[in-house]
């Protein structure tokens, strides 16, 4: 082992069991996952653990209207993010869950130090009480007007009219959104990790140079406006583990959540013959980093380094801190399609594409990171297809056809081979900083030198005429040992690519301990196309939710309902007559018609899965039913600005539904 190797254990935020992975997770795996790779890359003993969130009244909710148990859900739900994990190349040495022996074990452990510590309270607070659900209300599930605005039907905890807060209690004529009963008050005995106690202790560690400036800088404010104790019990029914000296108490989901990351590190530690003390305890000289998003700094960098602390266990070495996605510069969102599942995306694009992007994107600072759609086409097209891969692909075939698949015995351009080399220092740094963006522009910059110079020496031409073929080995051979250099820095964020580049080079290895080694007198596999180019309709085909083609599919009897909708909410749904003005098939979409709509006072286009059911021709001048009011959305082929209604089992058999043919275009249907 040598001497300065490093331990350090890395996690990134568990993911909530109750929904899926989607783009803006995906930044934060991505994010960690390349750092890691880095490490290992470099030598040290980094370990990655993770786990799904599993624990709280939501998923509890959930599971009930799924007719399952919560433990089914939580097991189904792992799968998939682990398969969306892995589809991304997420390295973790171990995924787990909250809900483990291993979890309840430290959430006991931590707890009852604590509260030997003295840095637990008890105390009876009065929260409102859904009595058909019998269950105590979180703001979310409460509903009613405002107190200071009187606008109706606002959450229990802020009003998104007038931007008032308030506690849930103060609503006017407040309704539980589970049952629609009115809630009343009830008293119960919730516990408090005593926060407060820890003011001195937290102002000195948030200073202590573990976080990015303005992570301190904002929490130096929280501390200044006075730490207040936080609630971390619930009450039965909740889906979590009970209190040890509480029956019907529970931990609140957010307080065995990072106590999570330890309950995965010990079932990495049973599995693999480690000490977790050697790294969890007081005075361990392991690293411990968490990789969280902008909006859970308070739990990871107040209350958790807190209760370590108190619990004397060590505390972490950084807390590093991402911002949000946004997709063309606007918040991801599921009407314009770019609320992107990891899913969803892996189905259409390569995943390295957008490590690739998020890569350039990302530095250390706490800012959103946008995914301008073009510009992520354009970025890997001409970075990695165009610079990064083309010195192979430029250069590789004739070491093949007129080298016999052997590199020559020197290089013609040693210097630049020493400059690539020469960067190493800079390109470790900024990946050890996690400012990646920093080292992919050093590459690529060192990519273009070394295009640049294949250019000039033309080997094309060379090898064109007896008397100059021979010095096109030793250039090809200096391209690919270039080209060995620039994958090996980048194999953190494209892992895939560096494998496929071993096996095409022969190597077995593109870790830092080859950085030295020079391919002469080396034989290589023939060149296989190792990277294809991205095209912009690909890119629309994944921002097409599939559920924005309406596609008739009948559900099996007995599937759950969905979510209870109001009244209010169904009659924002702006249902009109429509006159089919027009109905056309799309070329290259099997399902669906393009149907022009007339509404009287404008006309409509709407994209709708009914090919299977209708010819164009029979639907035109026929009044059907329209959402006229849907936001549009931006499909492959085109926008669609609204839906009609079907029904049906599918394929042949959708019925379009028909308005009166005495209605009038426009007619509001109530
Ligand atoms: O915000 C979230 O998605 C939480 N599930 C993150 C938990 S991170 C850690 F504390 F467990
Ligand atoms: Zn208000």
């Amino acid at each position: 082992m040598p001497s300065d190797q490093r331990t350090i254990l890395v996690t990134s935020a568990l993911p909530y069991a109750n929904g899926s992975i989607h783009l803006g997770h995906m930044l934060e795996y991505i994010q960690t996952d390349i750092w890691v790779r880095f490490q290992k890359q470099s030598g040290h003993r980094c370990i990655y653990v993770c786990a799904d969130d599993a624990h709280g009244t939501a998923i509890m909710l959930r599971a009930e209207t799924m007719n399952q148990t919560p433990e089914a859900l939580i097991a189904d739900v792992k799968r998939e993010h682990e398969a969306d994990f892995a589809g991304f190349q997420i390295g973790f040495d171990h995924y787990s869950s909250t809900h483990t022996e291993a979890n309840r074990h430290y959430a006991e452990l931590i707890y009852t130090r604590v509260r030997d510590a003295g840095g637990i309270a008890v105390k009876t607070i009065s929260q409102l009480y859904d009595p058909e659900k019998q269950l105590f209300l979180a703001d979310r599930y409460v509903k009613g007007g405002c107190p200071q605005c009187g606008a109706d039907d606002q959450y229990g905890d802020n009003c998104e009219a007038c931007g008032a807060t308030y506690q849930a209690a103060e609503l006017k004529d407040p309704k539980s959104t589970l049952s629609g009963a009115t809630p009343i008050l009830k008293d119960s005995e919730h516990l408090f990790f005593e926060l407060g106690q820890h003011t001195e202790f937290l102002r000195q560690w948030t200073r202590s140079g573990r976080l990015q400036p303005e992570v301190a800088n904002k929490l130096t404010e929280w501390i200044d406006g006075g730490l207040r104790s936080w609630d971390i019990s619930r009450d039965a029914p909740y889906f979590g583990f009970e209190v040890p000296d509480h029956p019907g108490t529970y931990f609140y989901v957010w307080l065995d959540a990072p106590i999570g990351y330890m309950g995965a590190f010990q079932e990495w530690c049973d599995a693999n013959q480690f000490d977790f003390d050697s790294v969890w305890s007081a005075d361990s000289d392991a690293e411990v980093y968490h990789f969280i998003g902008k909006d859970i700094v308070n739990f990871h960098c107040l209350f958790w380094p807190a209760m370590l602390h108190q619990a004397q266990f060590r505390t972490p070495t950084g807390v590093n801190v991402h911002g949000f996605v946004t997709v063309d510069g606007r918040k991801m969102s599921k009407s314009r399609g770019t609320f992107i599942k990891a899913r969803t995306y892996l189905d259409q694009l390569d995943p390295e594409y957008l490590r690739y992007y998020f890569a350039t994107k990302l530095s250390a600072r706490v800012e959103d990171i946008d995914l301008s759609l073009e510009d992520f086409v354009q970025k890997v097209n001409s970075d990695l297809v165009g610079k990064l891969v083309n010195i192979a692909s430029r250069t590789a075939g004739f070491i093949t056809k007129r080298f016999d698949g052997q590199l020559g015995p020197e290089l013609a351009h040693p210097e630049l081979i020493d400059r690539i080399r020469a960067q190493a220092p800079a390109i470790q740094a900024a990946y050890e900083a996690r400012e990646f963006a920093k080292a992919t522009r050093e590459i690529m910059t060192l990519a273009d030198e070394v295009n640049a110079w294949i250019a000039d020496e033309a080997p094309w031409t060379l090898a064109k005429s007896d008397d100059t073929v021979a010095q096109v080995q030793p250039i090809c051979t200096t391209a690919l040992n270039a080209f060995r250099l620039l994958t090996l820095y980048l194999k953190p964020v494209l892992p895939s690519l560096a494998e496929r580049v071993g096996e095409f080079l022969n190597v077995s290895s593109l870790d830092y301990d080859t950085l030295d080694d020079t391919l002469l007198n080396h034989s290589i596999s023939p060149f296989k196309a190792l990277m294809t180019r991205l095209e912009m309709s690909d890119v629309e085909a994944m921002i097409q939710p599939t559920e924005d083609v309406v596609e008739v599919k009948a559900a099996p009897a007995g599937e759950p309902l969905e979510a209870e909708c109001t009244l209010d909410d169904f009659t924002k749904v702006d249902l009109r007559v429509a006159r089919i003005q027009a109905a056309e098939s799309v070329e290259g979409a099997d399902k669906l018609l393009k149907l022009t709509l007339d509404l009287g006072t404008e006309t409509r286009t709407v994209f709708s899965g009914i090919k299977h059911a209708y010819d164009p021709d029979q639907l035109i001048g026929r009044h059907t039913v329209m959402i006229a009011n849907l936001a549009p959305r931006k499909m492959k082929f085109g926008v669609s600005e609204g839906m009609v209604l079907a029904a049906g089992p599918g394929g042949t058999e959708i019925y379009l539904l028909e308005a009166d043919s005495g209605a009038q275009p426009g007619q509001r249907i109530r």
